[in-house]
């Protein structure tokens, strides 16, 4: 497989605990059961996948950063609560050139006002949320249609 083929999955702080954080709101699969899905979906679309998750800012800065330097065709973020406070993945978005899709589970504009802001999304190519899981799959499909 092409690295054009590459498509990284980046998750935020608190992603670590789907499956039993706030079900109502989040489900009840676990990370890994939609990692699952995610490659699962991958193959049959001929992508590969990098699926990672990390509490630490810092990390996905770096791993946008990775992104790039790999080559990758995108990165679907679900930057969990730095959705609505890191200038620095904001920025990081911006400084890559590969398309960035924002992902969530839940529908952020259905929630809490400070969940209406989005630093990611204002620097993305696009953005699916409040399909659960789903979200994923959608914005991978959606990558399918990048050139790569
Ligand atoms: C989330 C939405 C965010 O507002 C929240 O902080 C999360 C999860 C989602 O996937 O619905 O951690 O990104």
């Amino acid at each position: 497989m092409m690295s054009g083929d590459l498509v990284y999955v980046l998750n935020g702080p608190n992603l670590n605990l789907l499956g039993t954080r706030e079900p109502a709101i989040y489900g009840h699969d676990t990370l890994d059961e939609i990692a699952g899905r995610i490659e699962d979906r991958a193959r049959e679309l001929g992508l590969a996948v990098d699926i990672r998750q990390s509490n630490h800012e810092g990390h996905l800065v770096d791993w946008l950063h990775e992104a790039q330097a790999k080559g990758a065709r995108a990165v679907l973020l679900n930057a969990g609560a730095f959705t609505h406070s890191s200038i620095a993945l904001h920025d990081a978005i911006k400084a890559i050139g590969v398309p960035v899709i924002e992902v969530h589970l839940s529908n952020p504009h259905a929630r809490e006002d400070f969940r209406h802001r989005s630093f990611v999304g204002r620097a993305a190519k696009g953005t699916i949320a409040g399909f659960g899981a789903e979200s994923y799959l959608l914005a991978l499909a959606a990558t399918a249609t990048f050139g790569g």
